[in-house]
């Protein structure tokens, strides 16, 4: 039988039998990944995230973060993000092409709900997060409901490498072709 990466759908379902996995296991290749946007001043800004979510029918990935982050800021101005995941195992690197919708609100508190007691203090910082301050401990963490965001990825574009001795594969999936996928040269 192939290896799973020798063929275009077997390098698909890894994608996301990967991420799936990730998802509350942090000692997963994929539970942090980076997640990288269009920064406020033209370049690219990129981050450690962890993964919340990996939903393959529906295509799509989930991050949590405060609204008041610059991440936020930034997706509201240009709503397209990369995420960048290495599993250092497997040598394998999945980068996907993001639309960006942020749910915050109604529309996270939802999910707020599943967020564990002691992670809720993460959202809602006062002052905000990236604001300077005159000691490192000079802030007050709150665990405020009204700045917790949830960043739904709606995948695009999938482009993974797999890096083997002899050879290296790289492979592209479409949403607008239904995920067919094909090769690229490395
Ligand atoms: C291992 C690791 C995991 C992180 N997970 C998150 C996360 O899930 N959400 C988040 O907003 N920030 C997370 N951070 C912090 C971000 O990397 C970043 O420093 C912070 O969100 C500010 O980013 P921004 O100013 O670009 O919005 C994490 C950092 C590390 C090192």
């Amino acid at each position: 039988m192939n290896n799973w990466f020798e063929a275009l759908p077997g390098t698909l379902m890894a994608v996301w039998n990967r991420l799936g996995r990730a998802v509350g296991d942090p000692a997963a290749p994929m539970n942090v990944v980076t997640l990288a946007t269009v920064g406020r001043r033209g370049g690219a800004e990129a981050r450690q995230v962890v993964l919340r979510r990996a939903d393959p029918e529906a295509a799509l990935v989930e991050f949590h973060t405060d609204t008041s982050s610059d991440k936020v800021a930034e997706l509201t101005r240009v709503p397209w993000a990369t995420v960048l995941a290495w599993d250092a195992e497997s040598r394998f690197q999945i980068r996907m092409r993001t639309h960006v919708t942020i749910l915050s609100g109604d529309a996270s508190r939802g999910m707020w709900k599943g967020v564990r007691e002691g992670a809720r203090r993460h959202y809602g910082a006062n002052p905000p997060p990236g604001s300077p301050i005159a000691a490192s401990d000079a802030f007050e963490q709150r665990a405020d409901p009204a700045h917790f965001a949830v960043l739904r990825c709606i995948v695009q574009e999938i482009e993974t490498l797999n890096i083997q001795d002899s050879i290296q594969r790289r492979a592209i999936y479409r949403r607008g072709d239904g995920w067919q996928g094909g090769w690229l040269v490395p």
